[in-house]
Order: C-alpha cells, then structure tokens, then sequence
C-alpha cells in the first residue's frame, strides 16, 4: 500500500469513528467515548437556538437556526484532533477551538486550518418544541 493510500485510508477512518463518536461506538486511545443522542433523543428546546446562529449541546452537537423554523446540526467534534467547534460567528463560520480550522454553518465544509475533513451532519427534526435527533 503505497504512503497516499495509507494517508487517504487513515482518513476515512477518522471521519467514520467521528461519525460514529456521535453513536458511543468508537472510543480514542482506548477510551470509550461518551455515549452520543440516539434517534428521538432532545437535543435542544427550539427557543434555545438562536435565528441566524447555533447552540452547542452538552452531547456534542452543533444545532444550527441559520433561517428562521429551519434546524441542522452537525457534530461540534473537529476531525482534526476532536477538539470541540464552536456555534458560527455572525459571518456564517464555525471555528474549533483546537487549532481554529474553519467550516462553513450552511454545510460545514471546512474552509481553513488543520482539519482535512469537515464537520459530519446530524439528522435533527423538530418535535413540539424541541430539536430532536432524527
Ligand atoms: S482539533 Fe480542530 S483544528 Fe485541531
């Protein structure tokens, strides 16, 4: 396996326990990771996330409101060295505490900084008055 395969399959790694972090299935240096909302599971009351902004819950999900009635999210763990990424900044831009690399709130692409990846989505609904995991 030549030393790009090798790179390109360590990534795929990391961005699958980081998708799978969000389920508790996959733990860091031995450790178990903390269990992540399962389907049906409140993440947030919808009066909690700011119009145009996000809140970071303590499951570590990013629920984002860019336009009004309208909830994403995305796991708030970076896939540089899962550091947590803050909600977005008035100009749309979601910045991890870690190293600052940068991703986009509308589909959190990474934009600059360390991370090779981006933020990994979470399905969300809204449930009464909450944002549930989907
Ligand atoms: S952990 Fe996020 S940039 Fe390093």
């Amino acid at each position: 396996m030549s030393q790009e395969e090798m790179g390109r399959r360590a990534l795929l790694v990391g961005a699958g326990c980081a998708a799978l972090a969000m389920l508790g299935a996959c733990g860091s240096r031995g450790e178990e990771s903390p269990p992540g909302p399962k389907p049906g599971d409140v993440l947030a009351p919808t009066s909690g996330v700011p119009v145009g902004g996000g809140l970071l819950t303590q499951t570590g999900v990013l629920v984002l409101q860019l336009h009004e009635g309208q909830f994403t999210a995305y796991s708030a763990v970076c896939p540089h060295q899962s550091y947590l990424v803050r909600p977005p900044d008035s100009d749309g831009i979601m910045t991890c505490t870690g190293h600052q690399s940068k991703f986009r709130a509308s589909d959190g692409v990474r934009v600059d900084g360390p991370a090779l990846g981006n933020l990994v989505p979470v399905a969300v609904k809204v449930s009464g008055a909450d944002v549930v995991r989907a």
